[in-house]
C-alpha cells in the first residue's frame, strides 16, 4: 500500500489578518503568527531551529538559532509583489561553512582590532588575527558561528528573543558576557533589533547585524544602481590593512559624501586612495546623533521596485560595506547562480572599528554592574 503523504493546513486568525501555513513537515509548529521549525543539525548533532516572523502588512523574516542569523527577509515592492531582499543560503550546511557573516549577529567586537591586541586597565589581551594581521568580527568563532538559545518567542508582539553566554576568555575576550538580541517585527514592516549585555569582568563589546541587502529582489543584479543616503558629515579613513588611521575626515568633496542620496555606483570607481584600500566602500561613517533615541542613520532606495530601506540606530557609527569581497563562489538562495561582487551591501550600525586602541573614539568598554544596550531599526517601505 502506498502511504498517504501527510498534508495539513493551519489557519491562524488574528484581528487584522489570517494566514495559511501549509505544514510541509511534521515538526513545524505555529506559535500564533510565528512559525517554528527544525532547520537541521550541526556536525556535533545539535539541532538548529528557524523562526518565521510575519507582519500584518505581509513582511516575512526568517531567523535561525545558528548565529542568530536572518536567513530571509521578504518585503513588497510598489506593486505589492513580495521578494526576498536579504542575501542568504537555502540550507544550514552552507551557513556552517565559511561565509562572510551572512545575516549574522557579529560579536563580541564587530569589525577590526589592529594586530588583534588591546589593553584594559594595563593588562594586554591577544585575540585571533583572522584578517591579515588584524582581528575581525569576533575572531575564529564569533557570535555568528555559535548556537543561540531562544528565551522568548512572543507571537502577540512578534518578538523573538535570543541569548548567548560567552564565557570568560572565549576568543580571548575577558569576562563572562551574557548577551540578548531581540528581533521585533512591527506591523509597518520595520524590524527592530535590540541588544543587551552584562559582564562580570571589565570587557569590550561592539555588536552589529550583518545582513546584506539587495532591494531589487534579484540577487543576480548588482547593488550599484541603489541610491544610498548616510546621515554623516565625517568618516574614518583607513590604512592599507583597513584599520582607521585615527583621522576624522569631512565627507565634503569626497566620494564618501552621501548626505544627499546618490547611486552607490556613482563614485565607487573614482581614483581615490581610500576606495582603493578597501576595494570600494567599506568604511565607518560618524553619524549625526540625536539625543538618546534611535536616530536616522542611512537609507537605500531601489527605484525600479520602489523599495526603500531606512535605518535608525542608537549607535554612533555605520559601516557601509558595498559587498566588495563577494566573489561568485557562494550559492544564491533559490538554487540559481552565485553571489557575485557587489550583489549585496551592508549597513552595520556599530561603534567605530579599532575603538579599544583609539582613545578619541567613543568607548566600547563594559564594566560589571553596567548594562550594554543598543537598538537598530530596519524599516522597509515603498515610494
Ligand atoms: C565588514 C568588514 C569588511 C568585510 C565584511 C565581511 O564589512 O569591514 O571588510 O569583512 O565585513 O566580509
Amino acid at each position: 500500500m502506498i502511504p498517504l503523504k501527510p498534508f495539513a493546513i493551519n489557519v491562524v486568525f488574528s484581528e487584522e489578518a489570517f494566514y495559511f501555513y501549509p505544514l510541509e513537515d511534521w515538526r513545524a509548529e505555529n506559535i500564533g503568527q510565528m512559525r517554528k521549525k527544525s532547520y537541521g543539525f550541526t556536525s556535533e548533532g545539535e539541532e538548529i531551529f528557524q523562526y518565521t516572523l510575519k507582519s500584518v502588512a505581509g513582511a516575512e523574516i526568517e531567523i535561525i538559532t545558528f548565529g542568530a542569523r536572518i536567513t530571509s527577509c521578504k518585503v513588497p515592492d510598489k506593486n505589492k509583489r513580495f521578494k526576498k531582499v536579504v542575501l542568504g543560503f537555502d540550507s544550514l550546511s552552507d551557513y556552517l561553512k565559511e561565509n562572510p557573516y551572512f545575516g549574522a549577529i557579529v560579536g563580541r567586537f564587530g569589525n577590526r582590532i589592529a594586530n588583534g591586541t588591546f589593553s584594559l586597565d594595563g593588562k594586554e589581551y591577544s585575540l585571533a588575527q583572522n584578517n591579515g594581521g588584524n582581528h575581525l568580527h569576533g575572531g575564529n568563532k564569533g557570535f555568528d558561528n555559535v548556537i543561540w538559545e531562544v528565551d522568548e518567542a512572543n507571537s502577540s508582539s512578534n518578538e523573538l528573543k535570543l541569548s548567548y553566554f560567552s564565557y570568560d576568555m572565549e576568543e580571548g575576550y575577558p569576562g563572562n558576557l551574557e548577551v540578548d538580541v531581540t528581533y521585533s517585527l512591527k506591523n509597518d514592516n520595520s524590524l527592530e533589533v535590540s541588544y543587551e549585555a552584562v559582564t562580570d569582568k571589565k570587557t569590550i563589546v561592539n555588536l552589529t547585524q550583518h545582513s546584506y541587502f539587495n532591494l531589487s529582489g534579484n540577487f543576480s543584479e548588482d547593488i550599484l544602481g541603489h541610491e544610498v543616503k548616510i546621515n554623516a558629515d565625517k568618516f574614518l579613513p583607513v590604512d592599507q590593512t583597513q584599520i582607521p588611521t585615527g583621522e576624522i575626515r569631512e565627507v565634503e568633496n569626497t566620494p564618501f559624501d552621501f548626505r544627499k542620496a546618490k547611486l552607490i555606483g556613482e563614485n565607487i570607481e573614482d581614483e581615490n586612495e581610500q576606495l582603493k584600500r578597501s576595494f570600494g566602500f567599506d568604511h565607518c561613517w560618524i553619524l549625526k546623533k540625536a539625543e538618546n533615541t534611535a536616530h536616522f542613520a542611512a537609507s537605500s532606495y531601489h527605484k525600479e521596485s520602489g523599495r526603500l530601506l531606512e535605518v535608525f540606530t542608537t549607535e554612533p557609527g555605520v559601516q557601509f560595506y558595498s559587498g566588495n569581497f563577494l566573489d561568485g563562489t557562494l550559492p544564491q538562495k533559490g538554487g540559481k547562480g552565485t553571489y557575485t561582487r557587489r550583489s549585496g551591501f551592508c549597513f552595520e550600525t556599530q561603534h567605530f572599528p579599532d575603538s579599544p586602541n583609539q582613545r578619541h573614539f567613543p568607548s566600547v568598554e563594559l564594566n560589571p554592574g553596567e548594562k550594554f544596550s543598543s537598538k537598530t531599526i530596519f524599516k522597509f517601505s515603498v515610494k
